[in-house]
């Protein structure tokens, strides 16, 4: 693999800290640059009390010297703000730490299921990781991959698709202005209105909600990715990355789930040919055909759940008393699309940044962009 990256942290503790793997020498990093993306990530109407408290921001602890990349692992570092409130909860010293076991298993979370598989007796222990706070270090590793993207002009953007039954029209060209200004990233501001009561009555109602993001990589270079085994096929690789964001339980590529319901005549995209070169009269396949980029731009929605955590808790049981009771509750977001798009984003430019090593190779960039330069020379000749 050309490019890896591994998080740890958890979501009361000290930090959260990622380590990005294979990012070539030479590329402009500095803190500022991945502030904004942390920042969107914590945004968007429906998020709980806790976005409030952080203020998300990454430290760079290794891998750059003098605002440039070393072609060494990146090590970045977020603090939780929050950890302050949390520290004897959290406390790694066995005399320090203070517990409250959380027994009541929240129906949809990772509760139960973790606490099976680990042996635990408070879903703590669990939830702790399990939660989606991890998502802020891969924003942060993402953002390292977006300015390697960019590099090569490709930019990857989202939009909130639907929040509940509430859908936008999104055209073929999207109003990026609209999305970055709209309180839930949705680029139809009636929609976006619509969107914002919904969440409002589904908070008065005690209740949660889903919905759908997409995640539009514009500018990307065919030839990504590969049919040669399952696990190097660029829209496979997209769509792991995809459900891997928590509570997204379902990805789909362009007309997706749509096109499964359509004659061929109306799903296969022609290739045509003008004086800019090759391309296709439409992108219905979302950008990918053949597990390889074929120039068009990517095209992912990721839908989500709503999330577990009701203010009106949900039938389980008290896994201590074994006795019926209602779900544990704890300061809790009401709606995350909007964040789970821009989370979207980053694990879409890790998996992008990632095949552009995988067919470029080169460890440095101006030798990664001497190798992208000679293969579009051939492709665009
Ligand atoms: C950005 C983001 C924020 C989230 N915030 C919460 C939250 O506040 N409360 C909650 O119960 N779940 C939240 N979730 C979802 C849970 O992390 C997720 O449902 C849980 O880990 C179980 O995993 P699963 O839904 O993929 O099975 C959030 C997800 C994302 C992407």
């Amino acid at each position: 693999m050309s490019l890896r990256f591994l998080t740890a942290g958890e979501s009361h503790g000290e930090r959260l800290t990622v380590i990005l793997d294979g990012i070539p020498a030479g590329l402009t990093l500095r803190e500022e640059d991945l502030v904004v993306d942390l920042r969107r990530r914590q945004g968007g109407h429906g998020r709980g009390g806790r976005m409030a408290l952080e203020q998300d921001g990454a430290h760079i602890v290794a891998g750059v010297r003098g605002g440039l990349t070393l072609g060494s692992p990146i090590t970045l570092e977020i603090v939780n703000r929050d950890w302050e409130n949390w520290r004897q909860v959290m406390a790694v010293d066995a005399a320090e730490v203070k517990r409250k076991p959380i027994t009541r298993v929240r129906p949809g979370h990772a509760d139960l299921a973790g606490m099976l598989k680990y042996g635990a007796d408070d879903a703590r222990d669990v939830l702790e990781r399990a939660s989606a706070r991890e998502t802020a270090a891969r924003v942060a590793a993402g953002g390292v991959a977006k300015l390697l993207l960019k590099e090569f002009g490709i930019q990857v953007r989202s939009y909130t698709r639907s929040i509940g039954a509430i859908a936008c029209e999104a055209g073929a060209s999207i109003d990026w202005d609209a999305v970055e200004s709209s309180a839930v990233r949705c680029p139809d501001a009636q929609a976006g209105a619509a969107m914002v009561a919904a969440i409002d009555a589904a908070r008065e109602r005690g209740d949660t909600l889903g919905g759908v993001f997409t995640v539009v990589a514009d500018g990307v270079l065919p030839g990504l990715g590969s049919y040669r085994q399952w696990d190097t096929r660029l829209d496979g690789l997209l769509a792991q990355a995809i459900v891997s964001i928590p509570a997204c339980k379902a990805v789909s590529l362009g007309d997706g789930m749509e096109a499964a319901r359509r004659p061929g005549s109306e799903v296969h995209d022609s290739p045509t040919y003008d004086g800019g070169g090759l391309h296709h009269e439409t992108n219905r396949a979302g950008g990918v055909t053949g597990g390889i980029s074929n120039g068009e731009p990517v095209v992912v929605h990721g839908f989500m759940k709503p999330i577990s955590t009701l203010l009106k808790p949900l039938k389980t049981v008290d896994l201590k008393s074994r006795e019926p009771a209602r779900a544990h509750y704890e300061r809790s977001d009401i709606c995350v699309v909007p964040a789970a798009g821009v989370v979207g984003e980053a694990m879409v430019a890790l998996v992008l940044a990632g095949a552009v090593l995988e067919k470029f190779g080169g460890d440095s960039i101006p030798e990664l962009r001497r190798n992208v330069e000679g293969y579009l020379a051939k492709v665009r000749g």
